[in-house]
């Protein structure tokens, strides 16, 4: 018997790679198993963007190293695996495969030739391919929710990011197999699509040449189809039918995640990111002049290579301008291959840390002001896990806020009920359900089942 363990980090188009890598494994006759001391294969599916990322990958291969002996094969996948190449057998000689996203869809070949013995197997892709990775071979490991990634790669080159140097160049899929593939989902009874890519609003159909705002429109056509979700969107390429899109649309859900990064116009120049702040908060006032109340969530960079406090102190009015439901903040770490690896880290760590606490601390205060808008309301949500320690739900609304609740039977994972909001959390909602919960389709409890051995991978 061929088995299999995988382990994955990284962002939801890492895991969902996995979920495609595991599904393509199962195909090919392997068993996946959730103890790597009974693995025959053990796949590491990397991510690289932000704290030298590398070295956690070294250290974690060297305690695969103690296992060597035993038979097994190890593979590394992912964004280290494209990034650092064949100095991964230099530094790790028992790795047998080396494989970046853009090279999954040889997967097949790449399994066959490590079975026949093989130990420098390299999946490696410099920017060259034009090709997808569209398998109907995908392990749902989600209970609730179906991914699509509608296109791979990344052309944008901001100046801090390694995805364009991992994840190839710019390829979107045919509308036609992203709704087959919609369709499929639906029809194992998922209600809730996210599609993904590293920046969706550059999806064009290859053949029909459908925008992003027109292929979303489709999905959330889809019948049995009742919450469609994506990300990530670049403000460069955001366009105004999105907004209307979700507006006209009662599947798509009330969210845009729209990283913003600064609020400093000359810190943007910097980042390679082609916006001012002007440009930024044009989009943002279009969504917020939508009949829909659209949650904005956002990403930012904070101790860029000479970001001064007054920049800063631009994002910190943003912050307050947007009114953001959420946003992740990270430290500028400097990452191989990309151009600000070449200007000088100025910001020295102590500063980045305090700018990190202050803009967080900041959210935190903002978010518990408008969060209270929810107070009193009755919202649906989408029941995601259960807390069977303290009786309570968990959830989330179609804004993708968490909602925690009581309710006097436990509802299934991805079944629908509605609760009032009694109480406000910095960062979640707590409410109690007002309505019996809706019952999950016998495909979607029967897909649950045959993943219940397998830990998610998103
Ligand atoms: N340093 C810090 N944060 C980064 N991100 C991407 N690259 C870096 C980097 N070199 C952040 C961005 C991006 C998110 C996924 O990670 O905010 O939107
Ligand atoms: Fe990490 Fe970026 Fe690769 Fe996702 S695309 S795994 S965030 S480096």
């Amino acid at each position: 018997m061929k088995t299999f363990y995988i382990e994955t980090f990284g962002c939801q188009m890492n895991a969902h790679d996995s979920e495609k890598v595991v599904g393509t494994l199962l195909r090919e006759g392997y068993e996946q198993v959730i103890d790597e001391a009974d693995a025959g294969l053990i796949l590491y599916n990397t991510c690289s963007i932000r704290d030298k990322a590398e070295q956690k990958v070294f250290h974690r291969l060297n305690e695969y190293k103690r296992m060597q002996g035993e038979g097994k094969k190890f593979a590394v996948l992912g964004c280290v695996a494209q990034q650092e190449g064949e100095k991964i057998f230099e530094k790790a000689p028992y790795v047998s495969m080396v494989a970046g996203s853009a090279s999954y869809r040889n997967l097949p070949d790449m399994l066959a030739r490590l079975e026949a013995g093989e130990t420098r197997i390299t999946g490696l892709d410099d920017r060259q391919t034009d090709e997808t990775f569209d398998t109907e071979f995908t392990a749902r490991t989600n209970p609730h929710r179906g991914y699509i990634t509608i296109i791979e790669g990344c052309d944008k080159f901001c100046s801090y990011c390694v995805v364009p140097y991992t994840r190839g160049k710019e390829r979107s899929r045919t509308s036609a197999s992203v709704l087959a593939e919609a369709q499929r989902i639906a029809q194992s009874g998922f209600t809730e699509i996210q599609l993904l890519g590293q920046n969706v609003n550059s999806y064009v159909d290859p053949s029909s040449k459908r925008s992003f705002a027109e292929l979303l429109a489709a999905v959330g056509e889809v019948n049995g189809i009742k919450r469609v979700r994506f990300t990530t969107s670049h403000p460069r390429q955001f366009t105004k039918d999105i907004v209307d899109a979700i507006d006209a649309m009662p599947a798509l859900c009330d969210h845009i995640h729209l990283p913003v990064q600064s609020g400093s116009t000359s810190v943007l120049k910097a980042m390679q990111r082609e916006y001012t702040r002007e440009w930024y908060l044009e989009r943002i006032a279009w969504t917020k002049a939508a009949k829909r109340d659209i949650s904005l969530t956002s990403d930012i960079i904070v101790g860029f290579p000479g970001e001064t406090d007054k920049d800063f102190e631009e994002t910190m009015t943003l912050l307050a301008d947007v009114k953001y439901d959420a946003i992740f903040g990270f430290k500028y770490s400097p990452r191989p291959n990309t151009p600000a690896i070449h200007m000088v880290d100025s910001i020295p760590e102590q500063v980045k840390i305090e700018r990190l606490a202050i803009l967080n601390a900041r959210q935190r205060e903002l978010q518990r002001e408008h969060y209270g808008r929810h107070l009193g309301q009755t919202m649906e949500v989408m029941v995601e896990g259960h807390n069977n320690s303290r009786g309570q739900v968990t959830g989330r609304s179609t804004q993708n806020k968490t909602v925690n609740f009581t309710c006097d039977t436990l509802p299934p994972v991805g079944s629908y009920i509605d609760v009032r909001i009694t109480q406000i959390f910095p960062s979640s909602l707590v409410g109690e359900a007002i309505s019996a919960a809706s019952a999950p389709s016998p495909a979607l409890l029967a897909q649950q089942a045959l993943n219940a051995r397998v830990p998610a991978t998103a």
